[in-house]
């Protein structure tokens, strides 16, 4: 298995504890934190003035009360959003963090992050470059593990922050994915639960990479996937899911 500098937890907290806060938001990882989990998933993008926020549509309009492409604001704007009231009206006032907000956090909490590049279009490239950037140069030691659907967001992770390990996000297996996951100098695959088979997950093993799944929230099917060897569990419901596989 391709070495890592840290020990990647079993289970990781997509968005967050999504189940239970509104996603991506710092309330959400605090959250994951009370669940005991020991990683949060994440994803970032750039605002119109290339700042790292923590979000996952390319508009504003499903998860705050702004409206608009991510890339089209800057981050005076989208810093003073709520990201929270849609959720609940318990965490309105809730922002949408910065990926350095986020960061801080997480050190305060000790917990690692599976940092997902999900570039707007046409800004692969600039926004890998910008996060990697920004993870290589934290003082603060945060775990983190990349991971992108774009491949040339990963290829620009790879050159920009080379000791930080990244990960091949697939919604299924693709026919050539040992020759990208080569190319893009990747640690695992992070692939769609539902499209896994188990002689796939024993392929990627033999060829030294791990495989992460999201996004289970069946205790079942969590329990079932580490049964053919998945490495790590991508839930919105940390708690529950960890409670399922015997504690981790
Ligand atoms: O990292 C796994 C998962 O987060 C990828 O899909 O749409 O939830 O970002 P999505
Ligand atoms: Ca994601």
């Amino acid at each position: 298995m391709r070495s890592l500098p840290f020990a990647l937890p079993s289970v990781i907290a997509h968005r967050g504890a999504s189940a239970v806060a509104p996603e991506n938001t710092l309330a959400a990882f605090r959250r994951a934190a009370d669940e005991g989990a020991a990683w949060i998933e994440c994803d970032v993008k750039l605002t119109a003035d290339g700042r790292p926020v923590v979000i996952h549509d390319d508009t504003l309009e499903r998860t705050t009360d702004g409206g608009g492409p991510v890339a089209g604001a800057p981050l005076d704007t989208i810093g003073a959003l709520d990201a929270g009231g849609w959720f609940d009206a318990a965490f309105r006032g809730e922002p949408v963090p910065t990926l350095e907000e986020t960061l801080d956090l997480l050190a305060e909490l000790g917990l690692g992050a599976n940092i997902e590049i999900k570039p707007c279009k046409g800004r692969e490239r600039e926004t890998a470059e910008v996060v990697a950037a920004l993870v290589a140069a934290q003082a603060r030691d945060v775990p983190v593990l990349f991971s992108s659907f774009s491949h040339e967001s990963l290829a620009a992770a790879r050159d920009t922050a080379p000791a930080v390990p990244r990960g091949l996000l697939v919604w299924e297996l693709p026919g050539d994915w040992q020759k990208l996951a080569e190319t893009l100098d990747v640690v695992a695959i992070h692939a769609d639960h539902a499209t896994l088979k188990p002689d796939q997950v024993a392929a990627v093993h033999a060829a030294g990479y791990r495989v992460l799944a999201y996004t289970v929230n069946d205790e079942a099917t969590a329990r079932a996937l580490v049964e053919t060897g998945v490495n790590a569990i991508i839930t919105d419901a940390p708690g529950r899911i960890r409670a399922a596989l015997g504690g981790e």
